[in-house]
């Protein structure tokens, strides 16, 4: 069952006490609709809004089916301009470039369908990234003959020069544009993108940064990231509502994106042409999720930023202490905030076997229909990882729940029993 033997549980980097904050007894799970009984460790996939944010998002709704007309025609576009610009001072951007759209999906989207791209061109991406933007690139790529490079980066991450260094040496002169995650999604690794924006700009190479992980986990200040393009939902780590997510564009660039979904193109209530009209409007739809983004700027503002990246991070850190002693396995980064904050994602052993095409991972139907335990095991490099998300809601018990039960099957799996 297992090809390499699977090692005894060690407690050897259990070092030190960790001192909780008591901010998710504060504003933790009462703040959060979620299902009795749940623990759930995957807001990094799909994160729950808290209450504020629904009432937010459910009055919006409302407004609207009030007076649609009033609400399309007069109300619509003010509301959205309002939003971008809350929205651009959390991100360190003027509202002016930031486009709404209902994923960062949606927005990869926007930046391939519009990106100039020629034959023998080529974009590279590392080996880290995202499979759906990996996918979304790749067909691109091949309809414009161009090429996809996606470059391995450095088997542990210790150095984020080692990291640049890696990616650039994979640079071309046909290169035309890196896609790179500011935090990574199988890995959960926060990788040095100002440091690629520099050095890309200084050999004439755009940038696009796949976001999602990053609104509210860490730092995002746009303007002064100076990369080409900048994609996010906010339904993951600042918990807007699902279906919100940003494009950030700087005014050269916006001619560099087309829409996914083409419809007027032009304002509704008559007001001047704006770039956002093309992407906007794609039909008649309820924009509440996009007009409480406000609220949920506010809800982690009002927790304190650095407080909850504090809790979360203590969270991550005991996981990965928890996880790293019961598999023995090495974690991919340092143990550093600079590496690795509200998310961990760490190597499972050999027994932890692939899954069975179309099904998910054994050991996750486990977690959840036997311990009632919401967390992705994922596929990357040829091995299991495990990626644990800690938001203000979870606390150290629900950790030990995991690791208990983990410990549980990795037995089982040893004993051939799984
Ligand atoms: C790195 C990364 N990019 C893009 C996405 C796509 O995000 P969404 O499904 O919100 O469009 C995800 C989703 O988990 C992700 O982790």
């Amino acid at each position: 069952m297992c090809a390499a033997p699977c090692p005894a549980r060690k407690n050897r980097l259990l070092t030190d006490p960790l001192p909780f904050s008591d901010l998710s007894a504060a504003v933790g799970r009462a703040a959060w609709r979620l299902q009795p009984g749940l623990t759930y460790l995957n807001h990094g996939s799909f994160g729950p809004s808290p209450r504020p944010v629904l009432e937010a998002r459910q009055a919006l709704t409302a407004e609207l089916e009030a007076n649609p007309m009033d609400f399309y025609l007069r109300r619509m576009e003010p509301a959205l301009a309002e939003t971008a610009e809350r929205l651009g001072r959390f991100l360190g951007t003027s509202g002016e470039n930031l486009c709404l759209v209902d994923n960062a999906t949606v927005g990869m989207n926007m930046v391939a369908n519009g990106f100039p791209l020629a034959a023998g061109d080529e974009v590279l991406a590392n080996d880290h990234e995202y499979g759906a933007v990996l996918r979304i690139w790749r067909r691109r790529c091949a309809r414009s003959g161009a090429g996809l490079v996606v470059q391995p980066l450095p088997e542990r991450l210790q150095s984020p020069d080692e990291i640049v260094d890696t990616l650039l040496a994979a640079a071309t002169s046909k290169t035309r544009l890196i896609v790179v995650s500011h935090i990574t999604s199988p890995t959960a690794v926060i990788l040095p993108v100002g440091q690629i924006c520099r050095r890309a700009r200084a050999r004439g190479i755009a940038v696009c940064i796949d976001g999602p992980h990053a609104p509210a986990a860490v730092d995002v200040a746009l303007d002064r990231l100076d990369c080409d393009f900048y994609t996010a939902s906010c339904h993951k780590w600042l918990s807007a509502p699902f279906g919100s997510g940003f494009v950030y564009a700087p005014p050269l660039n916006r001619r560099q994106l087309e829409p996914v979904v083409v419809s007027w193109g032009g304002s509704l209530g008559g007001r001047p042409p704006d770039w956002r009209d093309e992407y906007i409007w794609s039909g008649t739809r309820d924009l509440a999720a996009w007009l409480a983004v406000p609220a949920a700027i506010d809800f982690i503002e009002q927790v304190g930023v650095r407080a909850f990246r504090d809790h979360a991070h203590r969270l991550a850190r005991y996981a990965r202490q928890k996880i790293s002693a019961l598999t023995g396995l090495e974690p991919l980064v340092p143990d550093s905030p600079d590496w690795y904050g509200v998310m961990i994602s760490l190597p499972l052993p050999d027994c932890v076997g692939p899954p069975i095409e179309g099904h998910l991972h054994p050991l996750q139907k486990y977690l959840w229909e036997q311990h009632q335990i919401e967390i992705p095991v994922v596929n990357w490099r040829g091995r299991r990882w495990i990626r644990t998300s800690c938001h203000l809601y979870n606390h150290a018990g629900e950790i030990d729940r995991l690791t208990e039960a983990l410990g549980e099957w990795l037995a089982a799996a040893r004993a051939g029993g799984t």
